[in-house]
């Protein structure tokens, strides 16, 4: 809440560190916060984050068994993407969020997420759905619940990937 190491503190109503179980096995890492995100101080609140939260039923988990956060904590003007100033700044929150919840699978949701953690040039229509392992960790990479909002085409292979997800779950 006192980071003003990039711009985008000095728009922000709130910071949006994340939220959920200190102790979770799964972490949901989204871009940045939107309108709603901003004004509440939470992840995943608007619309996307409804949707977020009905795939997190569906695969028989709880939103407070998880925990959510995203690439940049405060609100990008416009909800554009953020820039390379300002996520390569702010990744180092999301590293120490990795470090103390420790979760075992990390999932990327949209190509911003994937590009940050996982591969600068990762194409979220060809990669996605498959697991990498890094270390101790397994990560996977799905499309943006906000994209699913865009184009309703994408959701069936959302569902596979989350079905994925809910396997690993009962395995690690
Ligand atoms: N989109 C994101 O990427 N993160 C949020 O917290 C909300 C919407």
């Amino acid at each position: 809440k006192s980071c003003y190491r990039c711009p985008l503190s000095k728009s922000r109503t709130n910071v949006v560190f994340g939220e959920g179980n200190p102790r979770a096995k799964l972490m949901f890492v989204g871009e940045g916060p939107g309108f709603n995100e901003d004004r509440m101080g939470r992840p995943f609140v608007g619309r996307a984050g409804q949707l977020l939260d009905r795939m997190i039923e569906a695969i028989d988990l709880k939103r407070g068994e998880v925990y959510i956060t995203n690439i940049v904590k405060c609100r990008p003007p416009n909800n554009r993407n953020p820039l390379e100033s300002e996520s390569d700044i702010c990744i180092e929150f999301l590293r120490w969020q990795v470090k103390i919840i420790d979760p075992t699978i990390i999932v990327c949701l949209g190509a911003v997420a994937a590009r940050n953690i996982i591969d600068e040039n990762f194409k979220i229509t060809k990669e996605r759905g498959i697991w990498i392992n890094r270390g101790k960790y397994h990560i996977i990479a799905t499309y943006h619940p906000a994209a699913l909002l865009r184009d309703e085409s994408k959701k069936k292979e959302a569902w596979e990937d989350f079905k994925k997800i809910r396997e690993k779950y009962n395995e690690v």
